[in-house]
């Protein structure tokens, strides 16, 4: 769309004194030698300060900014935000002519606009208060059609129902912007097939904020509280039982904040401060055997540097680790720095045992 100065231009364009104390301070955000930066917010403020960006005030901004003309030529031509011709005294009515909007009606809101307002895009309408235009999308596409009305934004919209706004717009009013459908936001027209905790009652938050609400902790998600239960400080070997594994489960979907009883049900975890369970620390050797260390990551999970980890605690082989017993394999998950729970979790001693043999 060719974007263009209007043919008529005022003489003249100064900030009034408000607006260029608060210019210059928009400029003083940016350090020296970048003040072209504050480019968008003076040509909006220029632009709500005349109703359109004139030419003049380009150059004007362009000489506060100390930049080439061409340069705040080039941005206000490309942005939709800025009216380059006069717009109507009351609202400019930019209407999304875009895929989901033209599928949904937009042709019969621009109808709309060609018989109320005028039959050309930014043509004022005759008593000089309404001007509209199509614009690109707007971002807005599941509440689609939609129109943009001053800085906001009129959804869902009929043709029968832009007509109103205009009507009451013209008379003084003010229709409340957003869905003109009944519908709160974006959620299906039909009513939510998903996400439906909140509406249903069962969820006063939303996702993870109910979790953290559940859980009674915004900072620590992992406290044991997880299933399946695979955490370090739980010692190896024992054992989950159902009935354990159901009451953490029910702990985990309580609507309810955690109450201090249902804190102290969770699964101990160590304070801060407090000693980890210490386990025993499996026999290792200072080389391995002959020379010639297994490859351990053979071992699904582990890497180049947990194989590294191991060997400096004395582990090279498969059946060294195929014979830790519970209290080892909770002492080794315990002091793997940066890969704590990993043997539990990746059920290290099951592997080797096959990789010994
Ligand atoms: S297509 Fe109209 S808002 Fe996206």
């Amino acid at each position: 769309m060719l974007r263009r100065l209007h043919k008529d231009q005022p003489d003249h364009f100064a900030f009034t004194d408000a607006n260029l104390a608060w210019a210059e301070a928009q400029i003083k955000k940016y350090p020296e030698g970048r003040q072209a930066s504050a480019i968008i917010p003076l040509l909006w403020r220029a632009q709500e300060q005349e109703g359109w960006l004139t030419r003049p005030a380009m150059e004007a901004v362009a000489a506060m900014l100390d930049m080439a003309y061409i340069r705040v030529l080039e941005v206000a031509t490309f942005y939709f935000m800025f009216q380059l011709q006069p717009v109507g005294s009351v609202a400019h009515i930019q209407v999304c002519g875009t895929t989901s909007c033209m599928i949904c009606g937009a042709e019969d809101l621009i109808g709309v606009c060609k018989e109320k307002i005028a039959k050309r895009a930014h043509d004022l309408s005759a008593d000089g208060k309404f001007s509209w235009e199509e614009v690109e999308c707007l971002g807005a596409c599941a509440n689609a059609p939609m129109a943009q009305i001053g800085k906001d934004y009129y959804e869902d919209l009929t043709a029968a129902r832009l007509g109103e706004i205009i009507d009451e717009m013209a008379a003084g009013k003010v229709p409340v912007p957003g869905p003109q459908q009944g519908r709160y936001a974006a959620e299906p027209a039909g009513g939510l097939t998903s996400l439906k905790d909140h509406e249903s009652g069962r969820a006063k938050y939303n996702a993870s904020a109910q979790a953290a609400v559940d859980i009674g902790d915004t900072i620590k998600r992992i406290d044991g509280t997880e299933v399946p239960l695979l955490t370090p400080w739980i010692a190896a070997g024992d054992t989950i039982t159902k009935s354990r594994e159901a009451e953490v489960k029910t702990l985990a979907r309580s609507k309810e904040p955690a109450s201090s009883e249902a804190k102290a049900k969770k699964i101990a975890r160590p304070e801060q401060g407090s000693v980890a369970p210490e386990g025993a620390k499996p026999a290792g050797f200072g080389e391995a055997r002959g020379g010639q260390a297994d490859d351990l990551k053979k071992i699904k999970g582990v890497g180049p540097k947990l194989e590294k980890l191991l060997n400096s605690l004395g582990f090279f082989h498969f059946d060294q680790i195929a014979n830790w017993t519970a209290d080892e394999i909770a002492w080794v998950d315990d002091n793997l720095e940066g890969f704590k729970g990993r043997v539990t979790r990746d059920e290290w001693v099951a592997q080797a045992k096959v990789l010994a043999d």
